[in-house]
């Protein structure tokens, strides 16, 4: 049986079906300036104010099941270390040596009780504290207990963890910035899933273009014409925020099998693919039977990294089953590396080279509306950055 709210959802979807392929709309055509998408100082106010400044996803759950668990990532040009500890909570600190600045820790893996210091060999417990340091005697008066690993805010809700680079370690809680979004979120059981595979791409384009990829599907027809309009519908999606972060339901061609169907008896992730916008980087995509994650991080204004995770209901026992997971990133990364981020590459070339200044977001994609809406709102009650109004282009 489905919650109601997937319920509600399928009813919504199945009107736009049955309408002729509508889709939600949003109010009015918005004009998005160009200009956010290449200048410095705009840039170097989302580093301050939004991935400095707001709670941001490290990783999931499933990417540190168990004490000794850890990942490493850089945020705002800050190395961030996230280990589970013996206690079984999740920490975070800066991936840096209180020697000489060396990273701790790289990748991501297990270690048993401590991480020791590739250079020196100066070794930190689970929970940060400094337990050991070589030529002891060379550090005379140099306490232990003063140089543990810089904390950093950081939490653990419904299998998302959390961190705030500008946040306060000791006094953390995600759940007001994550809004209305956690009931849903919650409601899927993350912190059960087995992560599969993890894979990096770097690209020549803007980190919100990149997000924006994820933001409609009015291109599929024409952009995936071949690899993924076979399996979604191009213009039938419902579009629901909360606060700063959204939700975008896609229908399937399954859909048309629900026609005939009472409505208890459908269900909603058969018909449905659900992206997450969890701003302000993170886009959580929810498919049939797996969770996708793009983790997207900037790298100056034109230049972006994007983690990508593929995570499955249970942790896959056979060669059969992990050969079926890699088949699905497989897919994932050749239709957005071949098709959508070439597309976006292309664009942020366009944005540089001045021939318009605004682009348009038609009413029929509200998620992009509401995405650059409420970055312009965050950036706007935090910072004094004004840009100029570029001629002839309303915002
Ligand atoms: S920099 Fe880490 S032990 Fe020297
Ligand atoms: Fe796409």
């Amino acid at each position: 049986m489905q919650d109601s709210w997937q319920l509600a959802l399928l009813d919504r979807m199945m009107a736009h079906h049955l309408a002729g392929n509508t889709t939600d709309m949003g109010p009015d055509v918005y004009r998005n300036r160009v200009d956010k998408y290449v200048r410095q100082d705009r840039y170097d106010a989302e580093i301050t104010t939004l991935f400095r400044g707001l709670p941001v996803i490290a990783c999931l759950t499933p990417d540190v099941p168990d004490p000794g668990d850890y990942v490493t990532l850089s945020i705002a040009d800050i190395p961030v270390l996230v280990v589970r500890g013996e206690d079984g909570v999740v920490r975070a600190f800066r991936n840096v040596c209180r020697h000489r600045g060396a990273c701790v820790a790289e990748g991501r893996g297990h270690t048993a009780k401590s991480f020791m210091c590739p250079y020196h060999a100066w070794s930190y417990r689970l929970d940060g504290r400094l337990v050991a340091m070589t030529h002891r005697a060379g550090f005379a008066g140099v306490d232990k207990a003063d140089n543990g690993l810089s904390p950093i805010a950081c939490a653990e809700l419904h299998g998302l963890v959390f961190i705030h680079l500008d946040g306060d370690p000791a006094d953390f809680d995600p759940s007001t910035w994550l809004d209305g979004a956690a009931g849903e979120l919650a409601s899927f059981g993350l912190e059960h899933y087995h992560r599969t595979e993890t894979r990096v791409t770097t690209r020549e384009m803007n980190w919100k273009l990149m997000f924006d990829t994820f933001g409609e599907v009015y291109h599929v027809e024409h952009l995936h014409r071949q690899t993924i309009h076979p399996l979604i519908q191009s213009n039938n999606s419902c579009f629901d925020a909360w606060g700063s972060h959204g939700r975008m339901a896609v229908a399937r061609w399954t859909m048309n099998d629900y026609v005939d169907v009472p409505r208890d008896e459908r269900d909603l992730l058969t018909a449905a693919t659900l992206v997450y916008y969890l701003l302000p980087n993170t886009v959580l995509i929810q498919q049939v039977d797996h969770v996708e994650l793009y983790q997207i991080f900037p790298d100056g204004p034109g230049r972006c990294t994007a983690l990508v995770s593929l995570y499955a209901p249970t942790e896959p026992q056979t060669d059969k089953a992990r050969a079926y997971w890699t088949r699905n990133l497989d897919l994932l990364m050749q239709v957005t590396e071949t098709e959508d981020f070439i597309m976006c590459e292309q664009i942020q070339r366009s944005f540089g080279s001045g021939a318009q200044d605004a682009i348009q977001f038609g009413r029929n994609e509200p998620g992009l509306i509401h995405f650059h809406t409420t970055l312009d709102q965050l950036l706007h009650l935090e910072t004094a950055v004004a840009l100029p109004e570029p001629a002839g282009a309303a915002r």
